[in-house]
């Protein structure tokens, strides 16, 4: 038997998992550190974004990124011939501070915008009615338009009702569930996840690598054919099934991701996975993702190849800085200069605001932080 004593509920929740199953898979933990609704790190509203302290999240920045994220909607919606109801569905919606900043910038679709926010955490979901005024999803998804909108509501996951529109997502893919492949000088070898339970000792989570079955064996050696003994990949099958599912789910438009993302999972396979696997707790760098699960956030970079497996290749990848400027940063960001200049004698709200413009806009195109974010789009005409 397990002692469940002092441990946490998740460490004792998957201490009995492995005594049924033996050791599971590193996605199992993750899942469960992340989003078990009573203890997980999303799930119980514990973590939210704005949580990296100098590597916040592009909408809780400041407004801009909305802002620019509104002008490209309104570019697409006017390319896509202005559909009514035009849908924006917005993947780890988190507390909704993206719709709020769209919302706010007024973009030209809002009569025939169904903003959809989706966000797993029921109790994230719960904060955005805060702000927002939450209309029953079948509004939103199923009545035909008539230039009523913005009409905006909130699922726990994605809608399975065909529509016409987008689908964005900041930051939600590095935080999906992945498992571990390991090259070993016998083959490929995943890693399980198992409990060490010495005399005396508290319980603690451990590692085994164990012979990877035939499908993460085949996907390990197309991923990374050429990684040498003792490289480490992720793999990351619900990111890719995401992307997959919300193609399969738009009749016209597009689906765009935003990540700390890089092309290929062979550059990961090069590298130690600390510096790809990431936590952070608490404003700052976490330790070992195994450790007090559910206190800290676990990150992974997003391997765009995987992806592109599952989802096709997207009609274009660029980093966020060179994205945002496509969409306008550049004048907005010019804008909020010339109300500087002319008010911050003043020091009003306008002028505030604009100085706030200016700052926003620098860590959002930082080529160390935000502006290196890749931003994948793929299409459906
Ligand atoms: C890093 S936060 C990003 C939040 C927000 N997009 C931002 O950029 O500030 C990731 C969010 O995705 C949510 N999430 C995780 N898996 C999800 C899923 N399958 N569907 C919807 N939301 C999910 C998490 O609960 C969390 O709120």
């Amino acid at each position: 038997m397990s002692s469940t004593g002092d441990q946490s509920p998740l460490l004792a929740g998957i201490a009995h998992l492995v005594e049924r199953h033996g050791p599971v898979p590193f996605s199992a933990v993750v899942d469960a550190a992340l989003y078990d609704e009573a203890h997980g790190f999303y799930g119980s509203g514990r973590g939210h974004a704005g949580r990296r302290g100098d590597f916040i999240t592009s909408p809780e920045v400041g407004p801009l990124f909305g802002t620019v994220v509104a002008r490209a909607l309104d570019r697409w919606w006017a390319e896509l011939g202005r559909p009514d109801p035009f849908v924006v569905v917005e993947g780890g919606a988190g507390v909704g501070t993206l719709a709020i900043a769209v919302l706010a910038a007024r973009p030209a679709c809002r009569g025939a915008l169904r903003y959809v926010l989706v966000e797993r955490s029921p109790v994230l979901r719960q904060r955005q009615s805060e702000h927002l005024a939450l209309a029953e999803p079948a509004t939103a998804l199923g009545v035909p338009g008539g230039h009523d909108g913005p009409v905006v509501a909130s699922l726990g996951e994605l809608p399975v009702t065909p529509f016409t529109g987008v689908v964005i997502a900041n930051e939600l893919l590095d935080n999906l569930a992945f498992d571990l492949l390991v090259r070993t000088a016998d083959g490929w070898g995943e890693v399980r996840i198992g409990v060490d339970e010495a005399d005396g000792e508290q319980p603690r989570l451990v590692r085994h690598v164990v012979p990877a079955g035939e499908t993460a064996s085949a996907a390990a050696e197309r991923f990374a054919p050429d990684a040498g003994e003792g490289a480490v990949i992720p793999w990351q099958r619900a990111a890719s099934e995401w992307v997959a599912d919300a193609l399969g789910v738009l009749e016209r438009g597009r689906v765009v991701v935003v990540d700390y993302a890089v092309r290929t999972t062979a550059e990961l396979a090069a590298r130690p996975p600390e510096e790809w696997l990431r936590t952070y707790r608490e404003h700052g760098r976490g330790g070992d993702p195994l450790t007090d699960l559910g206190t800290a956030d676990i990150t992974v970079e997003v391997a765009l190849d995987q992806l592109e497996h599952a989802a096709g290749a997207p009609a274009a990848v660029v980093p966020q800085a060179t994205w945002l400027r496509e969409h306008g940063l550049d004048g907005l960001v010019e804008a909020g200069r010339r109300t500087w200049e002319e008010r911050a004698g003043i020091g009003d709200l306008a002028a505030i605001r604009a100085r706030s413009r200016i700052r926003e806009a620098e860590a959002l195109v930082d080529p160390a932080g935000l502006g290196a974010f890749l931003v994948a789009e793929w299409r459906v005409s």
